[in-house]
């Protein structure tokens, strides 16, 4: 991110007029977008005169509209919404119906943004709606120079559904004018990552093969589907969870250090990394990877059905679904820093807790001086969820009088960011962080077309690989840790699960 100066020297350039937001009835819209937006605009950070307008198909008036918001604001703000703060942002707030597949309903858009020239765009719509939404935009004249498209996932189900929907967007919009969202990099604590490796001296010379064993990236949650079935039961945890949220987890933490923090650069050394991971193609699936679907369990302390059962729409309960909803597997980044170093990723719903944690796991001590003692070898842990905490394991001494030998004990040295910044406001909603940074044009949390596609390339071929090799869908109860195979995958190589 730029400095303070250089950020302020840019927004004032660029501040954006207004913020018109498709899907603006949606669930992402009620539950993330509106709050963000009001906590920003309750902190002075949202440009004075920045309208919000919603678009979406239902009629709704003016102040049925601005009530909505409210309950959106009311659900999500846990120390009540300050009054004065609502009518500030209640006075920004305006709503269009707006119909796609009709060209007035682009009329209507045009006349509303009459006098805007720097609009973002922000499409929380099915995918299916960003081409017509973009070609409309750009025939009604409305894609000018200093407006901005941000545009949230699914984009794609696969490389070439993905090449689609961006010759659209490029279509009507230059790629430095688009922001494609994904909200792990608005985290605080994905966000750390860089200042972890980057603002130390510390660990940058033993970031490599030679001092780091290999690398645990595990993005857990006890929620199953959740009234998403339709969707999710057509994309599964690979293309959900895998393509985006941890292949930038692994990125951040693959990357070479960046020239600086301007999006290019770090977008740049994200992309290379992509581009060295080992694809993992024809039977390598069978030993590299593991798919499951949860079956009935326990999760969150009460009885919860199979994924088959909760099935909604069509399929409804009992299904024969396919579609996995835990994935572990094993790759490779092929370039001098990382060979021979294995990343293991792993993703699930329904598993026994919620949490999103990095391990970097060093090598062991090449000889050991201590012969009454096992030694533990140091093991970094970046916890990005619930929690955000670091801690690295040292071996110690055990006090105590003993001759002929030492024992020892491995101990953490423990960051606990929410205990160390415990007087900030409660930890920030990502799309705070995200909306803001559009808002500042800048697209350094935002990810490149490039970055986008090498991911779809490379889980293209992982799924390809099942289907072709008929890889079985493997079977985990509700609030366990996945199936057995997902231990075997990471216990062959001589590793276990840092749970
Ligand atoms: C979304 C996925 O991108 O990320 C969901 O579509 C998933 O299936 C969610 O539940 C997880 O996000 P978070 O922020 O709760 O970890």
């Amino acid at each position: 991110m730029p400095s303070s100066s250089h950020r302020a020297r840019r927004s004032k350039a660029t501040a954006p007029d207004a913020l018109m937001l498709f899907g603006a009835t949606g669930d992402l819209a009620l539950r993330m977008l509106y709050p963000s937006l009001y906590f920003l605009d309750a902190s002075d950070l949202l440009p004075d005169g920045m309208r919000v307008i919603g678009a979406a198909r239902s009629d709704l008036e003016q102040d049925a509209f601005r009530q909505m918001v409210r309950h959106a604001l009311d659900a999500r703000a846990d120390g009540g919404v300050s009054e004065a703060a609502w009518a500030r942002f209640a006075a920004r707030l305006a709503y269009v119906s707006f119909d796609a597949s009709q060209p007035e309903s682009f009329q209507a858009l045009a006349r509303t943004l009459e006098g805007a020239s720097r609009t973002i765009f922000y499409l929380s719509t099915s995918p299916g709606l960003f081409g017509p939404i973009c070609t409309g935009i750009k025939a009604a004249g409305l894609a000018h120079a200093g407006s901005r498209m941000v545009v949230e996932k699914p984009i794609g189900r696969d490389l070439k559904s993905c090449q689609a929907i961006n010759d659209v967007l490029a279509d009507a919009f230059s790629e430095d004018r688009i922001f494609r969202v994904d909200h792990y990099l608005g985290k605080e604590a994905v966000q750390n990552l860089l200042a972890l490796r980057f603002a130390n001296t510390l660990f940058e010379p033993l970031w490599n093969k030679s001092a780091i064993d290999h690398v645990q990236i595990t993005v857990a949650e006890t929620v199953g589907v959740e009234g998403r079935w339709d969707y999710y039961d057509n994309y599964g945890a690979l293309r959900d969870m895998v393509q985006n949220h941890l292949l930038q987890l692994l990125s951040l933490v693959a990357m070479e250090p960046p020239a600086s923090l301007e999006p290019d650069s770090v977008r740049n050394e994200k992309i290379k990394v992509l581009q060295s991971l080992r694809p993992i193609h024809g039977r390598d699936v069978e030993r590299c990877t593991v798919r499951a679907q949860y079956a009935a369990g326990v999760a969150d302390g009460r009885a919860v059905p199979s994924y088959a059962d909760e099935a909604g729409g069509a399929a409804g309960p009992g299904t024969s679904s396919q579609t996995e909803t835990f994935v572990a597997l094993m790759a490779h980044v092929d370039n001098w820093r990382w060979a021979g170093t294995p990343f293991y990723l792993r993703t699930g719903k329904r598993l026994p807790e919620r949490s999103s944690e990095i391990v970097i796991q060093f090598r062991e001590v090449p000889h050991s001086i201590f012969s009454g003692s096992d030694l533990v070898a140091n093991r970094l842990t970046i916890r990005l969820q619930p929690e955000e905490d670091i801690a690295l394991t040292l071996m110690n001494k055990t006090p105590s009088l003993e001759h002929g030998g030492m024992e020892l004990t491995p101990l953490s040295l423990n960051l606990s960011l929410s205990h160390a910044f415990k007087d900030k406001r409660p930890r920030r909603i990502a799309y705070e962080r995200l909306l803001l940074e559009v808002i500042h044009d800048n697209q350094t949390l935002f990810v490149h077309r490039d970055e986008q596609e090498t991911a779809w390339r490379w889980v293209d071929a992982i799924r390809t690989a099942w289907d072709r090799q008929a890889v079985k869908l493997a079977s985990y109860g509700a609030g366990t840790w996945g199936p057995a195979g997902a231990f075997a995958l990471i216990e062959r190589h001589g590793h276990s699960w840092a749970d």
